[in-house]
């Protein structure tokens, strides 16, 4: 059996309570890959060595680093998770690639660029190096269930796909993924979208609008519509998918709602289906990811994590915010804008956030 060598670029501080500064997302790694025989754990890198060797001690883990490339130049790892903020990742993706790593799993979102999403997907691919993203989510139960409601025609022919969610790019990076999960990874055609961004929202880094609304096709002819922030109530679950015999709703807002639900049109009542206690976040979906990247590699297949269904939705989120910008529709693919339009509309103070009280 080849044992894979597995090391961690990012390991963060385990905190006591997680938020948008810090989650320690690579100590939520590391119980996916110990469920697995042929994984050792054996490196891990941070530039703050305080959290390097507090993730070492916490998981047993024999070697640390403060500069990522002297650990692959050492360790000779066939597997890296990346676990940094969203604009490492394009930079320290490719330094794994380069290094010789052949599997890497990073977390989401892709990057902070258009320009650098697609650069770190096309080096990896040019280097024959599987390249993932945590999008997690695919593995719980409610999500897989939609999905095999939806492919077995519960809801008749898809139609439409909706989510709320407090924003496009960080959170939102999970709604589209699964929007183009339950639409067969069909890529889409045009978006058109508006943002409100008053108060400062800086999420790992990163610009997020306080408040979208967003509208896109995909080339089979399926719409999807998405409310963020305040208005992300109006769309009253996580998820809703609607088809031309029925409604199928995941994570419904309000007290005591199932995970899942299903309304065939004629039905006087929705449906629960039973989810086994799984929500929209778990538990065990990074450990399942894990599981699926790694199989991935043993069986020289290919994870549904992979970066070509990440640029999808990446696509997507990236041409919410230039059709904001360009106040038109953006017709894809996105090849005129290759940088970040809100973090620009920010510099150039086209949009003046007020720093967060
Ligand atoms: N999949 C999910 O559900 C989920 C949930 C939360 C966060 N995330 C994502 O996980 C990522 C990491 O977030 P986090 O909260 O775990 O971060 P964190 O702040 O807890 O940890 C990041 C670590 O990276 C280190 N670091 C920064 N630059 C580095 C470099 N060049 N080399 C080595 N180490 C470096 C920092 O010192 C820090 O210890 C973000 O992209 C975030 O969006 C995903």
């Amino acid at each position: 059996m080849t044992v894979f060598r597995v090391g961690f670029i990012g390991t963060g501080l385990k905190p006591e309570k997680p938020g948008p500064m810090g989650y320690g997302m690579a100590h939520r790694h590391v119980p996916g890959y110990r469920a697995l025989d042929d994984c050792e754990l054996v490196a891990c890198a941070d530039i703050v060595e305080e959290h390097a060797k507090a993730f070492a001690a916490a998981h047993d883990i024999p070697r640390v680093y403060t500069d990522h490339r002297e650990m692959l130049a050492k360790e000779d790892l066939d597997i890296v998770s990346i676990c940094t903020w969203p604009d490492q990742h394009a930079q320290l993706v490719i330094d794994c690639a380069v290094a010789g790593v052949q599997a890497i799993h990073c977390e989401k979102p892709m990057a902070d660029t258009w320009a650098a999403s697609r650069l770190m997907a096309q080096e990896c691919q040019r280097r024959g190096v599987r390249l993932t993203f945590n999008h997690q989510r695919r593995f719980g139960l409610p999500f897989r269930k939609a999905k095999a409601l939806i492919d077995e025609g519960a809801i008749g022919e898809l139609q439409r796909i909706e989510f709320g969610a407090g924003d496009l790019y960080d959170y939102g990076s999970h709604n589209f993924d699964m929007a183009n999960y339950f639409n067969n990874e069909v890529t889409a055609e045009w978006v058109i979208a508006q943002i409100d961004y008053r108060t400062e929202n800086l999420i790992f880094g990163v610009h997020n609008e306080n408040q979208a609304f967003a509208l896109w096709q995909y080339r089979n002819g399926v719409y999807g519509m998405a409310a963020t922030g305040p208005g992300a109530r109006m769309v009253g679950a996580h998820h809703r998918v609607i088809g031309t015999e029925g409604i199928i709703e995941l994570g419904p807002t309000g007290p005591g709602m199932p995970a899942l639900r299903i309304r065939r049109y004629g039905d006087s009542q929705w449906e629960n289906i039973d989810c086994h206690g799984e929500t929209m976040h778990g538990p065990n979906y990074i450990e399942r990811a894990i599981a699926d990247v790694v199989a991935a590699l043993r069986n020289g297949t290919t994870s549904e994590l992979c970066a070509e269904n990440a640029l999808n939705a990446t696509e997507i989120i990236f041409a919410c915010w230039e059709s904001a910008r360009r106040r038109a529709r953006i017709d894809l693919p996105l090849l005129e804008n290759l940088g970040n339009p809100l973090a620009e509309m920010v510099a150039n103070q086209d949009l003046k956030p007020l720093p967060k009280a």
